[in-house]
């Protein structure tokens, strides 16, 4: 096998070895995914402003997000389904920031429970939650993240309904997936995936199955969340989830300077700036292209993140540049852990660290606690200057 050098590597790699279904959904977006293509083909139209002759010894990429430590501010983004793209994902991959000293977050549509990664690694980790109907459902949910030690609440804003993505209609995703001829053929050409899959027990969505009451198809995301997320949620009501959780929130898929201010309002500690990958509004604007308003509305007065669209650490340091204080990858990580199970996320860790710290040495600079605009070629009128 040639040398993995870059993320794309690993999804070619990803993509060879895992079925079909779990691949397409990770590597979608909504209807045109244009807001998906351009996710990361913005962060190309910002430029790395190179200075020489600088010291470039003696550089740091630790940081803080929300007032924890971390190796590099780049945090694994919560992913559904990420145990059905390798046996045991969750565990893997939290084991793997856990090893290299970066926040994992679990999704509440995890196939690994809250309390089997609780027991399955020793860092606390994050927990992100849908804004859902049921009241009695979501205090249980924060009474486990508590019981299990997690350090943070991650809402998502931005998914009261879903956004459709074309091919998990057409190859009918589900968890455990359903079987059919054609999922049957696709599946026994991926033999490890298999075998690892069949030693597991945990294939289905381990915090919702046998948790939530009246989910008439338990292995449907989309009945899931057309069934139990709240089509008529407010700011009053995220106001009252994080009463209900009462520790560090991360309000998750602003993209408005409006909505950044309404973060603030409601005293979240910090917002991610996110079209959620590409995944919801077709057609919204990238999030490195959301972020300089939403720098100047609200960065001197709250932690702004950023995530869709990170492929490497160039990507992350453009962002950092651009103010946020931390980052977020969802799809790098999924590439790594489908390719090769905990190692893989490692290496993609160890990319980006490696592209993040390089690139930063050639910009001139040492820490990434002391970036800004100042290494950036922005182009005229890329945060836009819309009518
Ligand atoms: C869930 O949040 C998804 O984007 O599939």
């Amino acid at each position: 096998m040639p040398a993995i050098t870059c993320i794309e590597d690993l999804r070619q790699l990803y993509h060879r070895r895992t079925p079909k279904m779990f691949y397409d959904y990770a590597e979608s977006g909504s209807w045109t995914e244009q807001t998906f293509a351009e996710n990361t083909s913005d962060f190309q139209d910002i430029y790395l402003r190179q200075r020489v002759a600088v010291d470039m010894a003696g550089r740091s990429t630790a940081s803080q997000m929300i007032g924890q430590d971390v190796a590099m501010p780049v945090a694994l983004a919560p992913v559904g389904l990420t145990g059905m793209q390798s046996a045991d994902g969750e565990i893997k991959a939290a084991r793997a920031a856990e090893k290299f000293g970066v926040p994992f977050t679990l999704s509440t549509m995890s196939i690994c429970s809250i309390e089997d990664v609780a027991e399955n690694t020793s860092a606390p980790f994050w927990f992100q939650v849908y804004t859902l109907k049921d009241d009695e459902f979501m205090r249980r949910l924060f009474d486990r993240a508590r019981a299990a030690g997690c350090t943070a609440i991650v809402i998502t804003v931005d998914l009261q309904i879903m956004g459709q993505r074309h091919k998990d209609i057409k190859n009918g995703l589900s968890a455990p997936p359903k079987l059919t001829p054609r999922s049957i053929a696709n599946m026994m050409t991926k033999v490890g995936w298999g075998l690892e899959m069949l030693q597991t027990k945990r294939r289905f969505f381990g915090n919702i199955v046998g948790h939530a009451k009246g989910v008439s198809d338990p292995a449907s995301l989309s009945s899931w969340t057309a069934e139990a997320f709240d089509p008529s949620l407010n700011w009053d009501r995220i106001a009252q989830f994080i009463r209900m959780w009462g520790g560090k929130v991360i309000l998750k898929g602003i993209l408005d300077a409006e909505d950044a201010r309404q973060a603030l309002n409601v005293g979240a500690d910090a917002i991610v700036v996110s079209n959620h990958g590409g995944r919801q509004l077709d057609g919204a604007i990238s999030s490195i292209r959301a972020l300089p308003e939403i720098m100047d509305a609200v960065g001197d007065k709250i932690e702004v993140h950023l995530d869709s669209g990170i492929r490497s650490g160039q990507d992350v340091l453009k962002a950092l540049a651009m103010g946020a204080t931390g980052t977020f990858i969802g799809r790098a990580f999924v590439y790594g852990l489908g390719a090769m199970g905990e190692a893989g996320v490692t290496k993609a860790l160890e990319i980006i660290h490696k592209e993040l710290d390089t690139s930063m040495a050639l910009c001139g600079r040492k820490s990434v606690k002391d970036l800004d605009r100042d290494i950036l070629l922005v182009p005229k009128g890329f945060s836009g200057e819309w009518e």
